[in-house]
């Protein structure tokens, strides 16, 4: 007999890792749930999974995870194709945002915003789909970031949603160990998808925002400078996919899994190096000066 087939369920696959996972997914034989919000993207993924054969593998949820009766009602709206069990092997939880801005600056409610989406959000969805993961002793991935573990100037608020997902994994892993459920941290470097042109564009918002804020706008465009820079040694998103669904599929899970030559050097330095010698290498890197 054939070994049951495994599903993945995966947040925020419109555009970016997300939806190369969900592609990445049905390519290596997983049946895949992909939450969208806009029905173009849910068309998009729908029309790729037929022409590549894999229709029937492929349920798409609309879902915006900051809506948390939708979320709550998200396990039922899927529950024919989990089928009559409702396993769910693998729980990629990977919608996020990036707001940038200087933080003595930031409006709260942007902060609030980055909280709501790669945080709320995020526990939101563990808290629906758990139970069915459980029933699998399945994996949870939570999509972290390099920025998880070292924060950046004007990404302060995405670091600190990231560092709060670091520490959501560290807790969730030993909470879930009686429950035979792995927790894995996949924390990317630089990788190419839409997350930068948005960023950018809010980058840009702030630059101009910030055009006449003395104390500001040269760091402004310093980090515009160095987010330009990351994109272009960024990796493609599929070797992000590659990296999530091989700490899937790794007999024994992995903790922690830095995707990129960027984020495996920035975490070793991190980790190893006083923090006063990483601020001066990232000052450096960006070109700020003290005053
Ligand atoms: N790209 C990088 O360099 C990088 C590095 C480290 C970590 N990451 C992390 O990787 C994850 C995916 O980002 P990405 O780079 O692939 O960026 P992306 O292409 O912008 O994808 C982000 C995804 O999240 C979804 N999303 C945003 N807000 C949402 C909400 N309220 N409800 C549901 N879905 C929502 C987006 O959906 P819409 O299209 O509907 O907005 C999109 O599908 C994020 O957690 C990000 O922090 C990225």
């Amino acid at each position: 007999m054939p070994p049951p087939t495994r599903t993945l369920l995966v947040t925020g696959a419109s555009t970016g890792i997300g939806r190369a996972v969900a592609k990445a997914a049905l390519a290596r034989g997983r049946r895949v749930v992909a939450t969208v919000r806009r029905a173009e993207d849910e068309s998009a993924l729908r029309d790729h999974a037929r022409a590549a054969g894999s229709g029937e593998a492929l349920e798409v949820l609309r879902l915006d995870v900051t809506d948390e009766e939708a979320v709550a009602a998200a396990p039922g709206r899927v529950a024919a194709f989990l089928g009559p069990e409702g396993r769910l092997d693998e729980l990629v939880l990977n919608a996020g945002i990036a707001v940038p801005g200087p933080l003595e600056r930031l409006p709260l409610e942007r902060l609030r915003r980055q909280f709501e989406v790669n945080v709320f959000g995020l526990v939101a969805c563990l808290q629906a789909f758990l139970p069915h993961v459980r029933r699998a002793r399945g994996r949870v991935v939570l999509v972290s970031s390099q920025a998880g573990r070292l924060a950046f100037p004007m990404l302060g608020a995405y670091s600190a949603s990231k560092y709060a997902v670091e520490a959501l994994g560290d807790a969730l892993r030993l909470e879930l160990a009686p429950f035979g459920v792995d927790v894995v941290l996949v924390e990317p470097g630089a990788v190419a998808t839409e997350i930068w042109e948005r960023s950018l564009a809010d980058a840009s918002d702030l630059r101009a925002e910030l055009e006449d804020d003395a104390d500001y706008a040269p760091l402004a465009r310093a980090v515009h400078r160095g987010f330009e820079r990351a994109v272009r040694h960024a990796i493609p998103a599929e070797e992000c996919a590659a990296a999530v669904l091989d700490a899937c599929e790794a007999k024994r899970a992995p903790i922690r899994v830095p995707v990129g030559r960027d984020a495996r050097r920035n975490l070793r330095l991190a980790r190893w190096l006083p923090a006063r010698w990483v601020d001066a290498l990232v000052r450096r890197e960006l070109g700020i000066r003290r005053r």
